[in-house]
């Protein structure tokens, strides 16, 4: 970590308080398990070995003893000092977890459906946003991307070359995004917020600043991910080790 900001506090936020509607799994996704261990274990370890000093996860209520006996005391992530209840969108969630987080400098916020992630993409995460205040992982779009309308009919095609698939963690200096947190009308679900950088640039409105992300960082969102999910496992276990 950059040694003049040693004394910040940087906390990631996981959020593990969806219900996975499109994985079809009685069991939301993110305790689904992926050779023997749920999702969540995952980027909970992740952030437990980066630099990260502290941890909360936002999750389901009737999950929460389930979350703390059988991964955080059976694998001894001890980073995370609270576990507290999401909301009916992801964003609210967030908010949540923002709040349960107050005493700190930089805050991370992780989809725990992104397994993948690894710990030296998060260090260099939380370095750049010591440095640029917020900061989101992307990647260069594959497909071509339609913008559609409402009856299906194409209404452009936006230059690829311009567009980026955005992953998580995200990372913020803590004070501005609650801030702009704070700002939100919350009396109504707004659909169009899917991401954290989004209340960054409505509320906060300073630039967002993009860093190369990583492949194998997918989100687990259908069955089929699944199967990505477990053939990537094996690749990173071969590399990592
Ligand atoms: N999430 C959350 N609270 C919500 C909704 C989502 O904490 N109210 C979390 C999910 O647990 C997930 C992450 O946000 O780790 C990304 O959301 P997504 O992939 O959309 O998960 P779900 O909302 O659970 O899935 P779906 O949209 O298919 O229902
Ligand atoms: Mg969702």
């Amino acid at each position: 970590m950059l040694e003049i900001l040693d004394n910040m506090k940087v906390t990631a936020i996981v959020l593990a308080a969806g219900k996975g509607s499109r994985m079809k799994s009685d069991t939301p996704k993110q305790f689904l398990e992926l050779d023997d261990k749920p999702i969540l274990y995952y980027s909970l370890k992740a952030f437990e070995k980066s630099d990260v000093d502290e941890i909360v996860v936002v999750t389901i209520p009737s999950m929460e003893g389930y979350i703390k006996e059988e991964i955080i005391e059976k694998y001894s992530v001890g980073k995370v000092k609270t576990v507290v209840a999401g909301s009916v969108a992801r964003y609210l969630s967030v908010y949540n977890g923002l709040l349960s987080a107050s005493e700190s400098d930089y805050v991370l916020i992780h989809d725990s459906a992104r397994p993948f992630i690894s710990v030296s993409k998060i260090n260099e995460i939380i370095e750049q946003a010591m440095l640029k205040k917020a900061i989101i992982p992307g990647i260069k779009v594959k497909d071509t991307i339609k913008q559609v309308s409402t009856d299906g009919i194409v209404s452009c095609t936006p230059d690829r070359n311009l567009l980026i698939a955005v992953q998580t963690p995200q990372a913020f200096d803590y004070d501005m995004l609650k801030r702009g947190y704070d700002k939100i009308d919350k009396s109504k679900v707004d659909e169009t917020i899917t991401d954290d950088s989004c209340v960054w640039e409505r509320y906060v409105k300073e630039p967002v600043y993009v860093i190369e992300g990583e492949e194998t960082n997918i989100k687990i969102t259908t069955p089929e991910d699944l199967l990505f999910g477990e053939r990537i496992m094996k690749r990173l276990q071969e590399k990592r080790v």
